[in-house]
């Protein structure tokens, strides 16, 4: 007997190249993993003989639980002043070359116990759970030396432990220079590089990532550190052509990244590149639209080289204060032009695969995990159609219900 069935739902499974459609639905899950997905008179019996547990939908839409694959919500502050100084005309640049930018968020995460980091970050992660995310990456990046980098990462992980939500966690000492290392980006990368046999041993990390741009590293020096991080099995993941092509994304793939991420200024031979190596390019419109970018990734390179498109929040203080997986949905269609079934698959499936998780994660199959969204909605488009309404009925995670609105 399964342990609970979902009739009469329509499902979006993710399981072809578009959305996997089946009307008429019924799914079913077994100890946290789903059992049974099809057309409902398709099940092998009377729903009653089949499960412990019936849930009758009539008629609402089920998705994988959603996937956010960027983040960095654990982090100390806002830059409330910088958002003002940006609307008066200083850029993202100007503010990040005068000493503010990253290093202002790394003082008040430095200056933050462990206990207020958690505090705040456990209502981002609340906020988007709200939404539909099941999982979620979590980032450090505003500690830049070990101390304060653990810090971060200890907190993403009691995320994980307090929340029924799989938290994926990313080492991003390569954020940005700290003030100890001014003018020795070098050293500051050589200072990372020697921690990391440290840093693998503790689990605190699944991936390492980096900001590959003029105010952060260069790609020799993300070289060097990606080389020293692969040796030792991590994953990969890049920050790369923000807001210029320094070629990251190229160099990401020759190191069989997961994904490089922002690529508003990526290259046709970069993209090329990220299709031969898999790496999913992920997509993140509301840091676009938050520093009031012009300039926009090329969806149609991304397409004609068939490279994954996945599509995240980026939710941080500088450059993306956004707690809406949907919304980010909505501006990847507005602004990029990517379709609703993209993005769709752009916080499921490829989100997954950003993650390295898309044997479990990501689509609607028999053996991965029993993550559901329950939605009222008319089609899976609607994800991306409304701005700041939320049509969640219930979320599943792992074969239980965790939320019921
Ligand atoms: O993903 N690009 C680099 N890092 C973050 C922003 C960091 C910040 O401004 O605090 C991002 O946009
Ligand atoms: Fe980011």
């Amino acid at each position: 007997m399964w342990d609970s069935l979902w009739i009469n739902c329509n499902l979006c499974t993710l399981n072809d190249a578009g959305l996997g459609i089946i009307n008429n639905g019924a799914i079913a899950s077994t100890a946290g993993n789903i059992a049974w997905v099809g057309e409902i008179s398709k099940l092998p019996d009377a729903p009653e003989k089949l499960a412990k547990e019936i849930n009758d939908l009539n008629g609402s839409w089920i998705t994988p639980g959603l996937i956010d694959c960027h983040t960095h919500i654990v982090h100390g502050g806002e830059r409330i002043n910088e958002f003002n100084m940006r609307l008066e005309g200083a850029s993202y640049e100007e503010i990040s070359r005068a000493g503010g930018g990253i290093r202002s968020t790394v003082k008040a995460t430095r200056a933050a116990s462990e206990q207020e980091l958690f505090n705040k970050a456990i209502k981002r992660a609340q906020s988007l759970q709200s939404e539909g995310v099941t999982t979620l990456e979590i980032k450090s990046g505003y500690g830049l030396d070990w101390e304060n980098e653990t810090k971060q990462l200890r907190v993403a992980r009691k995320i994980g432990e307090t929340l029924p939500l799989d938290v994926v966690t990313t080492y991003l000492a390569a954020h940005t220079v700290p003030e100890e290392y001014q003018n020795n980006g070098d050293g500051y990368i050589n200072s990372i590089i020697e921690k990391l046999p440290e840093l693998k041993k503790s689990g605190l990390a699944d991936a390492i990532d980096g900001f590959c741009e003029g105010i952060a590293f260069s790609p020799p020096q993300i070289e060097k550190l990606f080389k020293a991080a692969k040796d030792l099995g991590f994953n990969l993941k890049l920050h790369a052509e923000q807001l210029s092509d320094l070629g990251g994304a190229a160099l990401a793939a020759k190191y069989g990244a997961k994904s490089a991420d922002h690529l508003e200024y990526v290259s046709e031979k970069s993209a090329k590149a990220m299709a031969e190596a898999n790496s999913v390019a992920v997509i993140l419109p509301c840091a676009f639209y938050f520093l009031n970018e012009t300039k926009k990734p090329p969806i149609d390179l991304f397409r004609e080289y068939a490279v994954p498109m996945a599509v995240a929040t980026d939710m941080n203080p500088g450059s993306s204060p956004c707690c809406s997986l949907l919304l980010s949905m909505n501006m990847a269609c507005t602004f990029f032009k990517m379709t609703p079934t993209e993005t769709m698959r752009g916080v499921t499936l490829h989100a997954a695969q950003a993650l390295g998780l898309e044997k479990t994660h990501g689509s609607l199959e028999v053996g991965k995990v029993a993550d559901l969204a329950i939605w009222d909605i008319t089609h899976p488009a609607e994800l991306s159609y409304h701005m700041g309404f939320n049509p969640l009925q219930e979320l599943i995670k792992g074969g239980k219900q965790i939320i019921q609105r």
